[in-house]
């Protein structure tokens, strides 16, 4: 399967960061493949901007978060069809931080990326332990539990991609081992064939400090398909790094 970089530039990016750096990355790709399709995924406001400038190119937008609902009364919300609308392919739903700031529950999480699904988005959900888990041996249980809640039963490999993102890792500089790495994401892909059609098709990303060091080291062990890349991402020379580290 062809593995897949994404970068999620969360809060980050004026409109010229923005555009710098999307420009920085289609004029890399269109002098090299690296052998992975590539994602970024900026704030809501400019997918539009993004999306003029990725157009006509390989990579790919989405978007951090949608809305459960289509259209309505919910001041601030952005609905999957706006992000569809907008040019996006993607969401990431989910995200531990928008588990721990939002308060979105697994039940909330699978809701988002059904209507992600019902509006022909791919989601990347994503799932992944506190320190507090890892400590207390509950890192397997809770990724389980994560997965199996978020994911509604009918989504497949096509329209579904996962996450590994241990909170711990995340915009700390601290990564887990690869066979801690290797532990999870091997967990993940046997519950995927348990539950899921084609679970063995789904693309499981590591994310949580990832970097042009480490990129490499990650990418090479089994089950991983990719990478979600936070802090790395908002760099031209970083993500290409990564991007090309297969
Ligand atoms: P960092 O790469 O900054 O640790 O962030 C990872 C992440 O949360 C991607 O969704």
């Amino acid at each position: 399967m062809r593995p897949l970089i994404a970068g999620n530039w969360k809060m980050n990016t004026l409109r010229a960061d923005g555009s710098a750096l999307v420009a920085g990355l289609v004029e890399q790709r269109s002098r090299k493949d690296p052998g992975c399709d590539i994602l970024v995924c900026p704030p809501f406001i400019s997918l539009g901007l993004i999306e003029d400038i990725i157009s006509g190119s390989p990579i790919l937008l989405g978007a951090q978060d949608c809305h459960k609902e289509e259209f309505g009364a919910y001041t601030g919300g952005i609905s999957a069809a706006m992000l569809s609308d907008a040019g996006c392919g993607f969401v990431i739903l989910g995200h531990s931080e928008r588990r721990a700031q939002n308060y979105e529950t697994d039940l909330l999480v699978s809701q988002k990326v059904s209507a992600a699904h019902a509006n022909d988005l791919v989601s990347i959900v994503c799932v992944g332990e506190t320190l507090i888990d890892r400590d207390a041996g509950s890192t397997l249980s809770v990724v389980e539990e994560q997965l199996l809640g978020s994911v509604p039963k009918n989504a497949n490999a096509k329209n579904t991609i996962i996450a590994y993102e241990p909170v711990w890792a995340i915009g700390t500089g601290k990564t887990p081992t690869t066979m801690q790495i290797t532990e999870v994401h091997d967990h993940l892909r046997v519950l995927l064939e348990n539950h899921f059609a084609e679970g063995g098709g789904f693309r499981i990303l590591y994310g949580g400090s990832m970097n042009s060091s480490n990129a490499g080291e990650i990418l090479s062990v089994k089950n991983v398909n990719g990478g979600l890349v936070g802090g790395a991402s908002l760099t031209v020379k970083d993500f290409w790094a990564i991007c090309t580290s297969f």
